[in-house]
């Protein structure tokens, strides 16, 4: 495995479930991280628990230039970028005609804008430093699709059309691009609209340090083996 030790990394997402693991695994990992989410009360208490190996960015992933802000922030206050992580997403459940044109317009510019955004914000950086890692955390949704979150799952298979043409784009230069698809996370997603805490499987998900865990373990491989997309689901998640 690679040392993370002084590794800057910036993750969107960081406010709850797999992106907040994620900062805390990364911490422990020795890395600097820069968080990205909305909740501006969420972040001050991540810094106040994660101390000065982090700095909190309130943004939205939906806004180019948020984008910008975070990984510029994260810079100044680490130096060079070793790794962006776009995880930021939201979900919402039912069929085409049950959801709101509000609420496919917002999963679709958060899962898939909101991953451009901080990629196009990192890609100057990481070339600069003369390579380093996009992981992207897509979705089991996105390799195979799933009947009562269409959308979603076409948001999640385009994160993963982006990671091959990425993939395809950068990896000369250094840049690997790796996909992170987990089947059911228990956090507070899985709850998402259209979801009630009595609906079957929900017992059976991963925590999401167990896909923190999977992050850290992509970041460590060693710089010269790229493997695009790496999928892991609860034991007892049904097909
Ligand atoms: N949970 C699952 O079953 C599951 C399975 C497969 C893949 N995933 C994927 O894993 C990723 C993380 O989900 P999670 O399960 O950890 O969900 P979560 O606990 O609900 O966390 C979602 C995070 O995204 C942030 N976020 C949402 N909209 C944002 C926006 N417009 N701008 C900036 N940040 C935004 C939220 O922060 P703020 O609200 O503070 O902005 C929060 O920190 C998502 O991409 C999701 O699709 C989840």
């Amino acid at each position: 495995m690679r040392d993370l030790s002084g590794l800057v990394v910036a993750v969107t997402g960081a406010t709850s479930g797999i992106g907040r693991e994620t900062a805390r695994a990364l911490v422990e990992s020795g890395a600097k991280v820069g968080l990205g989410a909305r909740r501006a009360e969420r972040l001050a208490a991540l810094e106040e628990e994660l101390g000065d190996a982090v700095v909190g960015v309130p943004m939205d992933v939906r806004v180019p230039d948020d984008s910008k802000r975070l990984i510029e922030t994260t810079v100044e206050r680490f130096g060079p970028l070793g790794a962006v992580v776009p995880n930021a997403g939201i979900g919402a459940y039912g069929g085409i005609m049950d959801l709101t044109d509000d609420q496919l317009t917002e999963m679709m510019d958060t899962n898939f804008a909101g991953t451009v955004w901080p990629i196009r914000a990192a890609v100057p950086h990481l070339r600069a430093g003369g390579g380093g890692d996009i992981v992207i955390v897509a979705s089991v949704a996105g390799l195979r699709g799933n009947g009562d979150e269409a959308v979603y799952a076409g948001s999640k298979f385009a994160q993963v059309g982006l990671a091959g043409g990425l993939d395809r784009e950068l990896h000369g230069e250094g840049i690997r691009t790796t996909v992170i698809a987990p089947g059911g996370v228990s956090t507070e997603f899985a709850m998402g609209h259209g979801r009630t805490p009595d609906m079957p499987g929900l017992a059976d998900m991963l925590d999401p340090a167990d896909v923190a865990a999977a992050i850290i373990f992509a970041l460590g491989q060693p710089s010269h083996m790229r493997s695009l997309v790496w999928s892991m689901r609860h034991m007892r998640e049904a097909d």
